[in-house]
């Protein structure tokens, strides 16, 4: 394994293990809303569960068809937006449905939230993964952008929560967005407490340390103390 790929799953593990009973049954319909390149949803796919993607990107689309043809397993990939997800997504269609790094980007979280809650079956399950405020105010902080990271910090500024490159949410934000759209959360963990502070050359070659990070990070996951320092927050929540 390389060493982009034990970052990669040292980045990932917390994200999969909290999947594994949610996905234990099955086959599930599953629906990855900006699903991108299939990482995640190649994945499930090989599980035995129906996977589509919904993504706005023709080129990520392509890249999906490759990697699932390449795995021997079938993704439905489908061009589109979660803010017309209804278009393409049945409501009340979806068992479970991922939704991985796209609240970020999206322009009305609240509306997607919604819409997200829309297409899951009731008692369906959302997995939400998103880049948490805390963690990138200290990593712009890190990188001496002072004014970036107090632009992020404070609630009441009008930049808060949405830096240049998307929105950021603490996990307090993350449960009251989800109560709103009618979701119920069942976990919330920290991902990448320590992933993205590690040098790279350490994992690479210090025998053993990939492993003994994911452990590290699995430990942590559910430490409230350690949720401020991590990049991502990943909530389970059920319609
Ligand atoms: C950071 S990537 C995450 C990819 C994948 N979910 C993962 O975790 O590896 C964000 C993805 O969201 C897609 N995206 C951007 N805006 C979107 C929108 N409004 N609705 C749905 N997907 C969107 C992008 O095309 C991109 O594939």
């Amino acid at each position: 394994m390389s060493v982009s790929e034990r970052r990669a799953s040292a980045r990932t593990a917390v994200v999969w293990e909290a999947l594994e009973p949610v996905l234990a049954g099955g086959p599930l319909d599953v629906l990855d809303i900006g699903g991108g390149t299939g990482g995640f949803a190649v994945r499930v796919a090989e599980l035995g569960h129906r996977v589509t993607v919904v993504d706005p990107s023709p080129d990520a689309l392509a890249a999906l068809a490759r990697r699932a043809r390449e795995a021997g397993v079938e993704v439905a990939g489908v061009q589109g937006d979660v803010s017309s997800l209804l278009e393409v997504a049945a409501p009340g269609g979806a068992d479970v449905v991922l939704c991985h790094g796209v609240l970020e980007v999206v322009d009305d979280p609240a509306a997607a939230t919604t819409t997200i809650r829309e297409v899951l079956r009731p008692g369906g399950t959302l997995s939400l993964l998103v880049a948490q405020r805390h963690a990138a105010v200290v990593a712009r902080a890190m990188a001496g952008h002072f004014a970036q990271a107090l632009e992020l910090l404070d609630p009441s500024s009008s930049a808060a929560g949405q830096s240049r490159t998307g929105h950021r949410f603490t996990s307090a934000e993350l449960t009251t967005l989800l109560a709103d759209a009618g979701l119920e959360v069942v976990s919330v963990h920290g991902v990448r407490v320590f992933a993205d502070l590690v040098p790279g050359s350490l994992l690479d070659l210090e025998p053993g340390a990939a492993g003994a990070l994911v452990e590290l990070e699995r430990a942590v996951s559910d430490r409230a103390e350690y949720l401020p320092l991590a990049t991502q927050v990943h909530v389970l929540a059920t319609a």
